[in-house]
């Protein structure tokens, strides 16, 4: 039987988010992300040598992947590892793919520590997190666990603290629709770069908001971190609406439970939202207030899924 490896990744929610890349080629972020682990949320991924044809496959919740993203990670890893073996990859989320909530940071990160476990080569983390990167940006940062940094222009993220550094802090995770997005990330960035007339605001404003949330969450302060993530959020989406064609990854339910944010902060309950490149909603919190919060969200959108997780670990691999 052929020698196999498993990784186990969360994906990466960023608090302060990286979006639009300096350099296409090499996925290099535009801005700096700060984000944690969504450590209910799992890809699980086992990577074995493809002994029959000389060709990569990848396997995603049961569906074969083809396509330029994986063609260059694989080349990629091959040369920086110096191999010559074609990998066979099966994987799997325990959360819906493609919508939103991150999978492609959790499903590149855990097939670049299962390839370089597999070819048995020492390769310090930074390193994997670097041919991590070359999948998708995003995917540097979950290796790690806890609070993690991508500063814009560099090729690998970097632990700032481990997940216990706030054992408080709560994410309710809110499905607002489980759909594949209907433009990816990637294409989102380049079309706003191109077109967005506050494509270069966003890129200057996003450094101010990583200080004020890497102060905040220094001192484990919700209200101002949550502040910082709201002006992140909030302004990188700007940066779609004012892109041609406008991209708009939001639906109503969406912009309800903003509203529902915005009320229970209004009443003093600290619920702080963000989204990404699609429709979910992520709210931070404090495990105290996480039973109301709950409650709010179940009395107003009965049908809408929540889970409830915290900052989670890195990968593991075996
Ligand atoms: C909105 O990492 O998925 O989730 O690098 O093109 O693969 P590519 O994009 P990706 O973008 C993530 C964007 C975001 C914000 C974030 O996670 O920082």
């Amino acid at each position: 039987m052929s020698k196999t490896v498993k990784c186990r990744v969360s994906p990466s929610l960023a608090l302060i988010k990286y979006w639009g890349k300096l350099d296409l080629e090499r996925n290099i972020p535009a801005t700096s992300s700060l984000a944690i682990n969504l450590k209910d949320l799992i890809t699980e991924t086992v990577v074995e040598f493809n002994e029959e044809s000389e060709k990569d496959i990848m396997i995603l919740d049961g569906e074969i992947q083809e396509g330029f993203r994986y063609n260059k990670f694989f080349n990629n890893l091959r040369s920086a590892l110096k191999i010559n073996k074609f990998f066979k990859a099966v994987s799997t989320n325990n959360f819906p793919s493609s919508a939103g909530l991150a999978s492609s940071s959790s499903g590149f990160a855990a097939l670049a520590a299962a390839c370089t476990k597999l070819c048995d080569i020492d390769t310090p983390i930074q390193k994997i997190s670097e041919l991590a990167l070359i999948g998708s940006a995003s995917a540097a940062r979950p290796l790690f666990g806890g609070f993690v940094l991508l500063p814009a222009g560099s090729s690998h993220a970097q632990q700032l603290y481990p997940a216990d550094h706030w054992p408080e802090l709560r994410i309710i995770i809110v499905e607002i629709d489980n759909k594949k997005k209907k433009i990816s990330s990637t294409n989102a960035m380049a079309q706003v770069k191109k077109s967005s007339a506050f494509y270069a605001s966003w890129v200057d404003s996003s450094e101010r908001q990583l200080l004020q949330g890497l102060k905040a969450l220094k001192h484990c302060d919700l209200e101002k971190l949550g502040i910082a993530m709201q002006k992140s959020y909030m302004r990188m989406f700007a940066s779609m609406l004012a892109a041609y064609p406008p991209i708009l990854y939001w639906l109503p339910d969406s912009i309800g439970v903003i509203h529902l944010c915005r009320k229970l902060r209004d009443d003093g309950i600290s619920a702080w939202e963000t989204m990404d490149a699609g429709p979910q909603v992520k709210i931070l919190c404090l495990k105290s207030d996480t039973d109301l919060i709950l409650n709010a969200l179940k009395t107003e959108y009965p049908k809408l899924k929540t889970t409830l997780t915290s900052p989670g670990p890195g990968a593991t691999v075996e």
